[in-house]
């Protein structure tokens, strides 16, 4: 049984045969593959993107999908999400998707299931299916020419599991990181880091920009201090047209956007900012990906 728990899950060949179907899916024609099937979500963190991307995706390929609703479901009565996984592989689902804070639980759940595991975010951990609609957006854009591309992942890398779904994949194709945060949010890491954006500005083919990750700071903070450190880092790592001038760059965020201090409303208006197209780019990705998945578990 393969199951989707980070993107090293997936060998390049698998991901080059995932980028042909999401490119015949990518027109979003609705079809039938997975009529039949049932795909069950399990969203326990916030999300717009991911969970509707993965409803699209699934209905697209005509499968039908259950999402429970957590906040209603007996883990509030106090039952292990383990325990919820089980009962609800006893209904045989196809595929069950998840999003949880604990890092490392989408992976420690593969054997209670009897069908793949997609993680759909585990904490700071991984968010594989963002990483790989991340690299198809590059992968398209370059034509396929990924080789030797410098990319400035912006923003707070050390709770980020875009961050670190993205440097797990990226270089497999040749693409070169380059971390740019503020020191308090460096990890330890093979690739160059630096806290200034604007001295690597030069260099750079792509830049990843990435939201703080408020919610997994611990610090206890006012709301003015709060927003006094958000208009302090926007000073330094906002993409904006000063920053940018008319180089030639791809410019990506995962969502959701903090508007002004990730990105400017200019950039984001720019034809460099594709933050749009990655959307789109999720939803095949996302039907390429479930239609490998549950197909080969025939
Ligand atoms: C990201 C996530 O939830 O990890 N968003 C997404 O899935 N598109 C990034 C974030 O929350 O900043």
């Amino acid at each position: 049984m393969q199951h989707l728990i980070t993107p090293n899950d997936f060998s390049n060949d698998e991901i080059l045969e995932l980028f042909e179907d999401a490119r015949l899916f990518h027109d979003l024609q609705t079809n039938s593959l997975l009529a039949g099937k049932l795909i069950v979500t399990l969203f326990f963190e916030n999300s717009t993107r991911t969970r509707s991307s993965f409803e699209i995706a699934a209905k697209r390929l005509g499968a039908d999908v259950v999402n429970l609703e957590v906040q209603t479901s007996s883990t509030k009565k106090g039952e292990t999400v383990e325990d919820t996984v089980a009962n609800l592989n006893s209904m045989k689902p196809d595929a069950i998707i998840i999003r949880h804070s604990d890092c490392g639980l989408p992976a420690s759940l593969v054997e209670y299931v009897d069908c793949p595991i997609l993680n759909a975010g585990d904490g700071k951990n991984a968010h594989p299916t963002q990483a790989l609609l991340d690299l198809f957006t590059i992968y398209e854009h370059f034509d396929g020419k990924t080789k030797g591309k410098k990319i400035a992942i912006v923003g707070d890398i050390s709770n980020s599991r875009v961050a670190s779904s993205n440097l797990e994949l990226l270089p497999r194709f040749g693409l070169k990181p380059i971390l740019v945060s503020p020191k308090k949010y460096q990890v330890d890491s093979v690739y160059k880091t630096t806290t200034k954006l604007k001295k690597i500005i030069n260099k750079l083919d792509i830049i990843m920009s990435l939201r703080v990750q408020h919610e997994r700071h611990d610090t206890a903070i006012l709301p003015e201090e709060l927003e006094k450190q958000k208009q302090n880092y926007a000073k330094k790592y906002c993409i904006t047209s000063e920053l940018i001038q008319d180089k030639e760059l791809l410019i990506l965020h995962p969502g959701p956007v903090n508007r002004n201090i990730d990105i400017s409303d200019e950039i984001l208006k720019d034809k460099r900012s594709k933050v749009l197209q990655q959307v789109a780019n999720g939803v095949s990705i996302r039907m390429a990906i479930l239609k490998k998945l549950i197909l080969q578990n025939k």
